[in-house]
């Protein structure tokens, strides 16, 4: 089994990040080879301050690192590093149907927020199939709204290979339907752009701040109250082991408990959860060096592969 995933420098990564795509994609790496990467060229479409961009890449690598992604199993990369995909991204747009960009719903969600309707953003589909097939990948672990782009990225190795021989693998996506959408401090999906996230390594005191606004209903203190509707306790079950979710749940029914105790038992838990992480993100912080080696070796090997799949291409198109 051949992995590959990525994830976009478009912001600081939070709790509903690590729990929809970094664990799980951190737990695959023990069942496959594992291709990460920080997907710049891709972020490049919202993000326009070059300063901006290399900080948010630089802590999406950090972050990886401290939570668990092990550079000796997972190739680990930054996308503008390895820019076959950028050329193989010009071969595919040649087998790519415009009606199959136009109903891409990211593409229409994007520019519907009022973000710049630019080539980029409207290609940006054929870019991810790149990152994809240059690989040859398998599996590509995403969340529910990047399974279109899972389904074009196979459309266009089928067309491909139809048009031009068997040149690239065809990946299946798997869409990890039972993690469930974590909430934000509203209720909604937490997401950056609803500015209702907790940051993965925020300040002690923006945490807290964060977790105390947490939205809850007007149950008086004294009165019984229902753990399956609240957000407080839906974001206490990520870091809880099954007793403490019971004991929580039977105080919550009893009454005499009030959202502001909840809380707090959140606060200290996801603190402590991210303790480990947030010591080890330190120590990689202040060896910038080691860092960047990391993601150097990561990308020459990822080049290898590329380079394969991109001559192979060429040659079958007629270029080499
Ligand atoms: P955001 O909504 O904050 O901009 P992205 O769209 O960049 O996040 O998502 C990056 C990855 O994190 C995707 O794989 C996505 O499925 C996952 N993800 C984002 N928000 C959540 C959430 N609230 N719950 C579960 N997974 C999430
Ligand atoms: N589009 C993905 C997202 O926004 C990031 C991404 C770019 C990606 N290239 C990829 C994910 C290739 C999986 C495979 O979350």
């Amino acid at each position: 089994m051949r992995i590959l995933s990525g994830i976009q420098p478009s912001g600081k990564l939070h709790i509903g990040n690590y729990f929809g795509m970094m664990r799980p994609a951190i737990e695959l790496q023990e069942q496959g080879q594992a291709y990460l990467f920080i997907a710049n060229y891709h972020a490049l479409t919202t993000v326009t301050d070059p300063e901006v961009l290399r900080a948010w890449t630089w802590d999406v690598a950090l972050d990886f690192l401290a939570c668990g992604l092990d550079p000796e199993r997972t190739v680990f990369f930054r996308q503008s590093d390895v820019p076959e995909v950028t050329e193989l991204s010009w071969l595919l747009s040649i087998v790519t149907p415009m009606g199959l960009l136009e109903r891409c719903h990211s593409y229409k969600d994007k520019t519907a927020k009022g973000i710049t309707p630019s080539h980029g953003l409207f290609a940006y589909p054929v870019l991810m199939a790149a990152d994809i097939l240059a690989v040859q990948a398998t599996v590509v672990p995403v969340g529910r709204d990047q399974k279109q782009h899972v389904e074009v990225t196979r459309d266009l190795a089928i067309k491909f290979n139809h048009q031009y021989g068997e040149i690239f693998t065809v990946p299946e996506p798997s869409i990890r339907e039972h993690v469930a959408v974590v909430p934000g401090v509203d209720g909604q999906k937490m997401s950056k752009s609803y500015n209702n996230h907790i940051e993965l390594f925020g300040s002690k005191k923006e945490t807290k701040s964060r977790v105390m606004r947490i939205v809850t209903d007007s149950t008086p203190l004294e009165d019984p109250k229902d753990p399956d509707t609240c957000n407080v306790f839906a974001l206490y079950k990520l870091f809880a082991d099954e007793a403490e979710q019971q004991a929580m749940a039977d105080q919550y029914r009893a009454g005499d408990f009030g959202y502001g105790t909840a809380k707090k038992a959140l606060f200290e838990k996801l603190w402590d959860y991210f303790e480990p992480f947030r010591a080890r993100r330190e120590a990689l912080a202040a060896d910038p060096d080691f860092v960047e080696s990391v993601l150097q070796r990561g990308a020459a090997k990822a080049r290898i592969e590329a380079g394969k799949t991109l001559q192979a291409a060429r040659k079958a198109m007629g270029l080499a």
